[in-house]
């Protein structure tokens, strides 16, 4: 397994790998870029099926938080860490201490947090053995960035809307969430709160069932749920789910979700374009998560955490113009508007060199 020769190895700063016999950790960490500030980004535990597939996933994630963190305006870099292991049947405390000594190992060069996998408390844990976490202050939710990424998706699906369709409000509007998880299922209300008519699937079948008696999600196979005849799809779980194949079954007119790195690979977002698809980049519209976590660090008001997620909207309408204006893919856009950033930029780590010393 090589690092320099993966595909989606992109001039990363750094990629440690830990194996602690003691706890059964085996786990990498990935700097993608700390030009904007220390690299910020949550930690994954996945069973993957193999070591060159965590490898290739982690790559991924630490190059999408770069963007994501430059594109939101933040003064973080890009990482990520993931930990290979069924989160179910293998974590537990002498692991994730283990982690998090491996966290506090490159000395702050790397924030850790919560992502797929791993929880808020599990990142506490971590936290008897690293000051280097993130998105632990006590909010109305605490911690859980989960309802800023799901009110980023539904800007970013109003955004698109209004984009595509001419319209302000969600009426009428078809929506298919494919995951009802933490994120997921808050989109779902939202979206209906506003008037949609909000079709769901998930593997997980309480999590569907709660969606379906709690909020009126109307419930279909996780199949066809990324192929239904909707207006909007928004992907909520899993990344790497738009392919030559997967794009030409798709009949809604917008992709908008949350799932990380939703493209197989970069020329799935110019398929999607020449399908007459609107596709919101996931790094654009799901920054509300990390957003929370700088406004937890610098213990800002409410309002002012939502004036931020709220910014979504803009870059997200600048990324639709332009790329209708250029013929070139929303996706392109954003990573290119995410570059010209970081190449104007000095370190500004001010804010989250506050947050480690809180
Ligand atoms: P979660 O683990 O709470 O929810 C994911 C849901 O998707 C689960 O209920 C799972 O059963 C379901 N699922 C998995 N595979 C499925 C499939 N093939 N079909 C239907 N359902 C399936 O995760 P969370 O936190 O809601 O995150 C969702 C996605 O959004 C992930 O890709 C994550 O990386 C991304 N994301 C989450 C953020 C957050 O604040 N939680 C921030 C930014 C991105």
């Amino acid at each position: 397994m090589s690092v320099f020769s993966n595909q989606s190895f992109s001039e990363h700063e750094l990629v440690a790998f830990r194996n602690d016999r003691h706890s059964g950790l085996q786990a990498i960490i990935a700097v993608h870029s700390s030009a904007l500030g220390p690299a910020v980004g949550g930690c994954r535990m996945y069973p993957y099926a193999s070591e060159a597939d965590a490898l290739h996933d982690v790559l991924r994630l630490s190059r999408g938080m770069t963007h994501k963190s430059a594109l939101a305006g933040l003064p973080f870099g890009g990482g990520k860490s993931i930990i290979i292991g069924d989160p179910h049947k293998q974590k537990n405390r002498a692991l994730l201490e283990a982690m998090g000594d491996f966290v506090n190992s490159l000395g702050g060069r790397y924030i850790t947090a919560e992502d797929v996998g791993t929880s808020v408390a599990d990142i506490r844990t971590m936290a008897r053995r690293t000051p280097y976490v993130a998105g632990l202050d006590d909010n109305e939710h605490g911690g859980d960035p989960s309802p800023s990424t799901a009110y980023g998706v539904f800007l970013g699906i109003r955004t698109a809307v209004r984009h595509r369709y001419g319209r302000d409000k969600l009426d009428d509007i078809g929506i298919s969430i494919q995951g009802l998880g933490h994120v997921g299922f808050k989109l779902a209300r939202l979206l209906i709160e506003d008037g949609a008519t909000v079709y769901g699937a998930d593997i997980n079948a309480a999590n569907l069932e709660r969606a379906a008696a709690e909020l009126g999600v109307r419930p279909v196979s996780s199949d066809e749920v990324l192929f239904l005849p909707v207006d909007v799809v928004a992907p909520c779980a899993m990344g790497a789910i738009w392919n030559r194949e997967s794009i030409s079954r798709l009949r809604a007119g917008i992709v908008c979700g949350a799932a990380n790195n939703q493209l197989a690979t970069p020329a799935d977002g110019e398929l999607l374009r020449r399908r007459g698809v609107l596709y919101c980049p996931d790094f654009l519209v799901n920054a509300g998560g990390i957003i929370e976590a700088h406004h937890q660090i610098l213990r800002s008001g409410e309002s002012e955490r939502l004036a931020h997620i709220e910014r979504i909207e803009t870059t997200l309408a600048e990324v639709l113009r332009l790329s209708g204006e250029r013929q070139v893919s929303t996706e392109s856009v954003a990573r290119e508007m995410a570059e010209d950033i970081l190449r104007g930029s000095s370190c500004a780590t001010e804010g989250a060199d506050r947050s480690l010393a809180a």
